[in-house]
């Protein structure tokens, strides 16, 4: 009875005041165990009844404080649920994720690219001496390039590259043929218009070995646009002159967006340029202590930001490395 009128002024939904009537009853001091306990000093007559006596109070008031437990249990999870009410039907907030950069992704596909067809890569190093941006590739002290105006000096034999030919002198110097490797990599000119800016990034490639002809630099080169504009796309290669190639060519490729009839990317001629190549000039081949005689070999080398400039229509070489998020967030 003192346990039914406590049971009900307690309140079922406060977790610690339930906690509390059932050490008071149930627990190790508590009435009902201490009814239990005084049944050690009753005859054995009186035992069978009492005992039955309070077992079933035991049941009962156990149960009570079950009961009353869940309840509590029960308010506490709703009390919490109530103060931190979370609408699980809401639009979460997104995650705002990046994605790679255009140059980026051309580079990546051309290393994968030549990788595939058993190409070392070498990625030369920025600053580069006369000898290998320059004299080594068979360029004359009076040619145009070596000017002032064309080439950022950062003393007087040294210079950031111009170009990535000149990993291909430290390459030559350091492998013998046959081999095939890429150079990619940045290069720096006294430049800066819609279309040259003073960084941009090339590729190089080169290829040694007996038998090499001007044929297998026009199979691989197609093979190789095919990869980058599609199946269907034509080269063409038109005599052009580099110190270090012989003979020296400039590809093109034909205009992926009109199908070669002439739009705005290929300004109207239907053939976008890629870059140079040649076969390599026996000069270069004695430079790095490689015989002429017996090796021939092609190079090439284009510009990785003219290719993502083409793909994605980008009027302007300075956007690819301004970092303006609204730039960015288109690809
Ligand atoms: N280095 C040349 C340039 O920067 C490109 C080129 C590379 C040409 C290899 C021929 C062979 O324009």
């Amino acid at each position: 009875q003192a346990f039914d009128a406590e049971l009900a002024q307690t309140d079922l939904t406060n977790q610690e005041a339930v906690n509390n009537l059932r050490v008071k009853y149930l627990g190790k001091k508590g009435a009902v165990t201490d009814l239990m306990k005084q049944m050690g000093s009753l005859s054995a007559e009186e035992r069978p009844a009492y005992g039955k006596l309070v077992n079933e109070l035991k049941v009962a008031v156990s149960e009570a404080i079950d009961k009353a437990i869940e309840t509590a249990n029960e308010a506490a999870l709703q009390k919490k649920l109530a103060s931190g009410a979370v609408d699980i039907t809401l639009p979460g907030t997104g995650i705002a994720a990046g994605s790679t950069h255009p140059l980026y992704d051309v580079r990546e596909e051309i290393i994968d690219f030549f990788a595939q067809m058993g190409f070392d890569v070498d990625f030369g190093r920025d600053i580069e001496t006369d000898w290998y941006n320059f004299e080594a590739l068979n360029t004359p002290p009076d040619h145009p390039s070596r000017d002032m105006q064309d080439t950022f000096y950062v003393d007087n034999k040294v210079m950031l590259r111009t170009h990535t030919s000149g990993t291909q002198i430290h390459y030559m110097e350091t492998h013998k043929p046959p081999f095939r490797m890429i150079a990619p990599g940045h290069v720096f000119r006294v430049d800066n218009d819609a279309t040259h800016a003073p960084m941009f990034q090339q590729c190089e490639g080169l290829v040694v070995d007996e038998n090499i002809s001007f044929a297998d630099l026009k199979g691989v080169l197609q093979v190789f646009m095919n990869k980058l504009f599609g199946a269907g796309v034509k080269t063409r290669f038109r005599p052009s002159f580099f110190p270090f190639t012989e003979p020296s060519a400039e590809m093109d490729v034909s205009c992926v967006f009109c199908g070669g009839k002439g739009c705005r990317r290929c300004k109207g001629t239907g053939w976008m340029e890629i870059g140079g190549c040649g076969s390599v000039d026996p000069n270069v081949f004695k430079n790095c202590g490689i015989d002429a005689e017996k090796f021939t070999g092609f190079a090439f080398g284009f510009g990785l930001d003219r290719i993502a400039m083409l793909r994605h229509e980008i009027p302007e070489i300075g956007l690819l490395t301004a970092n303006d998020q609204r730039f960015l967030s288109q690809f």
